[in-house]
């Protein structure tokens, strides 16, 4: 077995799969299953221990939540995957985390909450590894806790790449749709050409009932509009946003994301509200998930 070696973790067999080619180094694959009482089983698919003994491994697991584990599944098996790498005598523990779970709970928003991203990383940090990638986390300032080297990869210009190569998207509005994802958009908007105009909506969220409100009139008549975010959740703030570019005259809209989660009925909310397509990357592994990330991550590792 070569020096490095890949773990594809069950949320991540894709990607991982991906990753490989593009590294052009071997996978390891896990074992895994629930027992009746519902804890978490996973093992390396290996004959012998020593099989990882001074090797780099990197373990590449999303934490996203999908029709077969909950995040906190995911994140259980994360823990078991680097803990078992550490126990196996590595020489290196890289942990890949393409989309962090939690990493909305990154601020003390109401009295008495425990800014849970940060718990979270310390833990992954705890377990083993020693340097840790995620892909366009919420809130990047939340990796300062670590101490150990954590990168936070920008998937922008493969989105874009996609939007103008695969869809033939030309002279799009790129429309933010809050204050937090400006940055985003403006980098994004950057890869359709230097003067790429950008249009903002206003967004406040009740941090009790998750309600969102959003107003805003966006000078998008006749344009192609593309609302960028980093995740997509209930689809709630992307159909939103959609419905008011649509009030506003868009053209053609784009719904991209890095993480789309698309929980419950967000794909009809979103189509239902005017989107043409939805366009997520495989962070998370689903219908919508046509940009690998694999690339990214690969040239990253190298
Ligand atoms: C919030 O600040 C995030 O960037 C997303 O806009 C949000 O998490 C999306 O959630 P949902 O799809 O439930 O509106």
């Amino acid at each position: 077995m070569s020096e490095k070696v890949i773990i594809a973790g069950p949320a991540s067999q894709l990607l991982a799969m991906r990753t490989a080619k593009e590294l052009n180094i071997e996978v390891i694959n896990c074992e895994f299953k629930t027992f009746p009482d519902g804890e978490t089983y996973i093992r390396f698919n290996v004959d012998d221990d020593s099989v990882l003994k001074d090797k780099e491994v990197i373990i590449i697991q999303t934490t996203g939540a999908s029709s077969s584990a909950d995040q906190n599944k995911r994140i259980i098996q994360l823990f078991n995957m680097i803990s078992a790498t550490k126990r196996m005598n590595s020489k290196k523990i890289t942990v890949v985390v393409p989309y962090l779970a939690y990493s909305r709970q990154d601020k003390v928003f109401r009295p008495g909450e425990c800014m849970f991203a940060q718990t979270l990383l310390k833990l992954i940090e705890s377990c083993g590894a020693d340097e840790l990638y995620v892909i366009d986390i919420h809130a990047p300032e939340a990796l300062k806790v670590l101490n150990i080297p954590a990168y936070n990869l920008n998937p922008m210009k493969y989105l874009a790449e996609y939007l103008k190569n695969e869809i033939k998207v030309k002279d799009p509005v790129i429309v933010s749709p809050d204050k937090g994802a400006i940055e985003r958009s403006t980098a994004f908007a950057k890869f359709f050409g230097e003067n790429t105009p950008i249009e903002m909506f206003s967004k406040e969220r009740d941090v009790i009932t998750g309600q969102i409100k959003m107003v805003g009139e966006l000078k998008v008549k006749g344009k192609d509009v593309i609302i960028a975010d980093d995740i997509i959740s209930s689809g709630g703030t992307m159909a939103t946003a959609i419905q008011l570019s649509k009030k506003s005259g868009a053209k053609h809209i784009y719904a991209v994301s890095t993480h789309a989660l698309l929980i419950e009925n967000a794909i009809v909310r979103i189509l239902g509200a005017g989107a043409d397509m939805i366009i997520g990357t495989d962070t998370i592994d689903n219908p919508v998930s046509m940009v690998s990330m694999s690339k990214l991550i690969a040239e990253n590792l190298k």
